[in-house]
């Protein structure tokens, strides 16, 4: 059985709207105008244990909610989802054992004590024995580097050590499951290397099961073997991220700098006419941009080398940051060079 099972999952948020003017406040008053907000259109899937899968689309897609109708901390208005078997917003208190939750964007310590005592606290919460206790803080807190901020409240951390100690409180209670909504959220290069490094080894060495939403290329390459799209409430591709690479058309650009503007320029004229090849001329400096799945590298680099005499060649890739905004943008469908057979399967 799958320990996330979530299907045809919607949720539909009602908000009131106000009306205009004195009048229209007054009428609001008596009889509200509600407008309904679809967050979750009709998203279904199945996450095995051991998974790291990254949940990925633009602002106001609908990650953050379906989190939390995982962690059962919203209720679904359709459709049916189970947690390590059971209904999370149905059965709340059993379901935090097996759940550990870190959104990047609140905070689950208590702001004005040390941060010990947040950690105490969840102890008593989820009655975790203190053997286990103290091991797991010990050894958390050492992977994490936070042991000397234990005592420190966690009003005076900074964004990075106050993450690193979320992270550890999500774990505390050695959950299957860890929910991670934008963890590395506004941190330093650094910071966001330490937790992924973290994250990665609770998922290869412990078995936790990862589902991690972030806006952020590089956690996903380091640790997510499988990557969901959800775009307006829909699940528009479920798979891995080489296949996107492998499959979507991707710029490439070859940097070719030459003696002088002269010899750039006529290094240009190499390319003229042929399709699907752009070509910039900055003084010394050829740019050639081309799609790497339509037009053969080895095939321009010949001619620069045969016909001109570049005096250094750089190669580099549209990046899957670019590339994924392009799918945000433009939709799945838009730089698929064949159909995508994954779209909607489970990506394994
Ligand atoms: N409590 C709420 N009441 C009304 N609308 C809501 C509520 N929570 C979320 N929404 C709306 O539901 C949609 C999905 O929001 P959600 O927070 O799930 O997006 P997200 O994918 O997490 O985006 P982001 O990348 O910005 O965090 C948005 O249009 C949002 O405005
Ligand atoms: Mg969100």
């Amino acid at each position: 059985m799958p320990l996330i099972e979530v299907n045809h999952v919607r949720k539909v948020f009602e908000m009131n709207v106000r009306r205009e003017g004195r009048f229209g406040t007054m009428l609001s008053l008596v009889r509200p105008e509600k407008r309904e907000v679809v967050a979750v259109e009709d998203i279904s899937f199945t996450i095995e244990r051991g998974e790291s899968v990254a949940y990925l689309g633009p602002n106001g897609a609908g990650k953050s909610t379906t989190i939390k109708m995982l962690t059962g901390v919203l209720e679904p208005s359709g459709g049916e989802l189970r947690v390590a078997g059971r209904v999370p917003h149905r059965n709340r208190k059993l379901s935090s054992y097996q759940i550990g939750v870190v959104f990047g964007q609140r905070s689950q310590l208590l702001f004005d004590l040390p941060v010990q005592d947040s950690f105490d606290f969840l102890r008593y919460m989820y009655s975790i024995s203190w053997e286990r206790y103290h091991r797991n803080l010990k050894e958390y807190a050492e992977l994490l580097e936070v042991s000397h901020l234990l005592k420190r409240p966690v009003r005076t951390l900074s964004l990075g050590q106050r993450m690193r100690c979320e992270i550890l409180a999500a774990l505390l209670h050695d959950p299957d499951i860890l929910f991670l909504d934008e963890p590395t959220i506004g941190l330093d290069v650094v910071a966001k290397e330490r937790i992924r490094a973290f994250i990665e080894s609770i998922n290869r060495e412990q078995g936790v099961t990862l589902l991690l939403t972030t806006h952020d290329m590089h956690d996903i390459e380091r640790l997510c073997h499988r990557t969901m799209i959800i775009d307006k409430g829909k699940l528009i591709y479920d798979g891995s991220l080489q296949y996107i690479r492998d499959h979507f058309a991707t710029e490439r650009q070859i940097r070719a700098v030459f003696s002088d503007p002269a010899a750039a320029s006529n290094a240009a004229q190499v390319f003229a006419g042929m399709r699907e090849v752009a070509v910039h001329t900055e003084e010394q400096v050829v740019r050639v941009t081309y799609d790497q799945h339509a037009t053969d590298t080895s095939e321009l680099l010949r001619l620069l080398l045969q016909k001109a005499n570049p005096r250094d060649l750089t190669m580099q890739d549209e990046s899957i940051d670019a590339l994924i905004s392009r799918i945000y943008r433009e939709g799945i469908d838009s730089g698929a060079r064949r159909p995508a057979a994954s779209v909607g399967g489970s990506g394994r």
